[in-house]
């Protein structure tokens, strides 16, 4: 049990330090990664949004990732009940929910999302907009009735993520989340699978970067220059978890580089579990990676606080390498920055306050029935 106090006082003292993500500090390690919800009918967030957050930032969250939420383009997504982030009522909702975070002592930043070939039958607002993307494919391949995107389509997006993020500044939030990850529109130029353009978006992986580098690039000329710009991305893609951008840190750095160079301030590597190395010859996971690249702060993510193993490390009955131990080692060493929280924080909304006091005898084992409530 000297094992446990000593994991549980070393894990409140690592995670409870501030960090700057550009002129953002964020007061300590742990942050919620996104999560879609559907409870914004017509994308209005209401008081439930607001309490579901704002619970999590007082119990001491200290970077909400909103769940994905729809930027201005009629192709952007496929439901009425996902948050959009544009129109009146929509964001006045949303400046209520970024209130609430801060009232609470959290900061908040919404992920910005457009699904492009992911797109299946639409609701209303836009339900007869086509699904759209670099070459008309979907993820698995296939070509069905989607649009390969024109330079006007193009144009169009890029303008819906710089308006949804200059509309973040303005009404309250630190800063802005590109979704970049798991298969969506962005994802879908950097991935080859997806990607078989022949003019300057599509061929290598700088090209393939092109447009999301566009993207970041009009998001920072909009915002001011100390507003943290946060790009996701990932390896894997929903539908194809063994996929991936790049077998080689050559081959990531040629993605990651025109990124950082166009105005990303942070990034957030997506993988499904943390502890995994991403290239052979080396320890470091895929954030790990990608600050050794860029030099710039990351995210990590995936299974933390989740697994059987990991709380039975916290309570002290053997100590896995996935255990709280390998986490804040990394830290520790400066392989990442912060540690988001997806599950474990739906399961338990006090996640973060029992992890920065020292009480982790009282973290609940994860049960998937939390998916069903999400409160
Ligand atoms: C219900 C649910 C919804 C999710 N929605 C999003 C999303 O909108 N955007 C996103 O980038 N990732 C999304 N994810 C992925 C999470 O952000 C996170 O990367 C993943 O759950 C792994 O973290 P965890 O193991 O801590 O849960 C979602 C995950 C879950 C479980």
């Amino acid at each position: 049990m000297t094992v446990t106090a000593s994991s549980a006082s070393r894990a409140a003292e690592i995670l409870s330090r501030p960090v700057a993500l550009n002129g953002l500090t964020v007061p300590n390690r742990i942050a919620m990664a996104p999560m879609t919800r559907m409870f914004s009918p017509g994308g209005v967030p209401d008081e439930d949004v607001r309490s579901y957050y704002a619970r999590r930032a007082a119990a001491g969250v200290g970077l909400i990732v909103t769940e994905g939420t729809y930027v201005g383009h009629e192709s952007a997504g496929q439901s009425n009940r996902v948050p959009r982030f544009h129109g009146e009522e929509q964001l006045a909702g949303w400046a209520k929910v970024a209130e609430a975070v801060h009232a609470a002592g959290g900061t908040i930043v919404p992920q910005l999302w457009h699904i492009g070939m992911v797109r299946k039958q639409g609701d209303p607002p836009y339900a007869e907009a086509p699904a759209v993307g670099p070459s008309g494919i979907r993820l698995d391949g296939t070509e069905s009735s989607g649009k390969a995107m024109t330079q006007g389509d193009l144009d169009d997006v890029i303008g819906a993520f710089a308006e949804a993020a200059a509309a973040a500044e303005r009404i309250g939030f630190d800063g802005v989340e590109l979704h970049g990850a798991h298969g969506y529109l962005l994802d879908q130029f950097l991935w080859a699978g997806t990607n078989r353009r022949t003019d300057a978006y599509g061929g290598d992986p700088v090209a393939r970067t092109k447009f999301a580098a566009e993207i970041v690039a009009a998001v920072r000329e909009v915002v001011s220059p100390d507003f943290p710009v946060i790009f996701r991305y990932s390896q894997w893609k929903q539908e194809a978890y063994d996929a991936r951008l790049a077998e080689t840190p050559e081959e990531l750095e040629a993605i990651l580089a025109p990124l950082a160079a166009a105005g990303v301030d942070v990034f957030h590597a997506s993988t499904r579990r943390y502890w995994l190395p991403e290239f052979e010859g080396s320890d470091l996971n895929l954030a790990g990676w990608t600050k050794k690249l860029t030099g710039r702060p990351t995210i990590t993510v995936g299974s933390v606080g989740l697994d059987g193993d990991f709380i039975r490390a916290f309570v002290g009955e053997g100590a896995p390498v996935q255990g709280i131990d390998e986490l804040l080692d990394r830290l520790e060493r400066d392989e990442f920055d912060l540690v988001a929280v997806g599950r474990a924080l739906l399961q338990d909304p006090e996640w973060a306050a029992k992890v920065l006091g020292g009480r982790l005898e009282e973290l609940k084992p994860y049960d998937a029935a939390a998916l069903k409530t999400l409160s």
